[in-house]
């Protein structure tokens, strides 16, 4: 007998993105990076417009903001803001090397017009440690801390965008952010991998989560999680084959992604996109 998984329905989104026309690896503040390690950027840009053509194809908006010399972190857009319903929490980045992108972010958030922008007091480093659920709690915030996000920025992004948050403590520090740990399916369902997380955070995504699809090791390290999808498409590494495997199973369409040269700034597919959510 065969038994069918849901019909997964995509919902067209709004990203942001910003070239790695400056990425280097000339620090380290993951466990990823390794300052003697040469960055071939050529192949960096042409991998990164390969996943904004992947995001396009699939019907997507891609804005694309101007890469600045100096903060070779800048193409992991993920971490400027965090927005819902068109109110944007501000990054405040834990690192000095990285401190001034949030500004260029508010640059972006302002010019656009529409947005209601509030900047942060906490430090927290926006969508690399929040993810949102919009079908859950009428609307969940997913919210990772331990290496970069304060836990006193879970309270405050609380107030900010007034929805509920579940706070969820990473203990694993080649899984810093969030973002490469846990992501959000679509509207209400999430796949992850649980030893990046704490017992107490484990037990409170079983009970949370019995729907979800548990990635292993192998799939977390091979920056399978650090995906982005749209209720159906989930693009990710072309090297998480394994979890390609288990999203199919779930329903999911798998579309993998080369992104060979980012990962040695620790961070892949989902680290390079911010969801607008206007
Ligand atoms: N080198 C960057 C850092 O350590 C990588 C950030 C990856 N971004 C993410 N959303 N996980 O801050």
């Amino acid at each position: 007998m065969i038994v069918g998984v849901a019909e997964r329905k995509p919902r067209k989104r709004t990203y942001l993105m910003c070239a790695p026309e400056f990425f280097t690896v000339g620090y380290a503040i993951n466990p990823w990076m390794d300052p003697g390690t040469t960055v071939d950027v050529e192949l960096a840009v042409k991998q990164w417009t390969r996943l904004r053509e992947t995001l396009v194809d699939l019907g997507h908006t891609v804005h694309v903001m101007q890469a600045q010399p100096g903060l070779p972190d800048m193409v992991f857009a993920a971490n400027g803001a965090f927005s819902v319903e068109g109110v944007v929490y501000g990054a405040r980045f834990r690192h000095p090397q990285r401190s001034a992108e949030a500004d260029h972010h508010k640059a972006f958030y302002a010019e656009q017009k529409s947005w209601r922008f509030v900047a942060p007091t906490e430090v927290n480093e926006g969508e690399g440690d929040f993810a949102y659920l919009p079908g859950r709690l009428g609307g969940l915030v997913l919210a990772g801390h331990g290496f970069r996000t304060d836990l006193r920025a879970h309270a405050e992004v609380q107030v900010v965008l007034g929805r509920a948050v579940l706070s969820l403590q990473l203990t694993d520090p080649r899984f810093y952010h969030l973002d490469v740990a846990l992501a959000a399916l679509d509207d209400h369902t999430i796949t992850y991998y649980p030893g990046a997380f704490a017992e107490p955070t484990r037990q409170i995504l079983r009970n949370a989560f019995p729907d979800a699809v548990v990635a292993d090791e192998e799939d977390a390290l091979a920056f399978g999680l650090n995906l982005i999808s749209d209720g159906k498409h989930a693009v990710l590494n072309s090297e998480a084959t394994g979890l390609a495997a288990k999203l199919r199973a779930a329903g999911y369409e798998p579309v993998p992604v080369e992104l060979s040269e980012l990962k040695k700034g620790g961070g892949s597919v989902r680290c390079c996109i911010a969801e607008l959510r206007g």
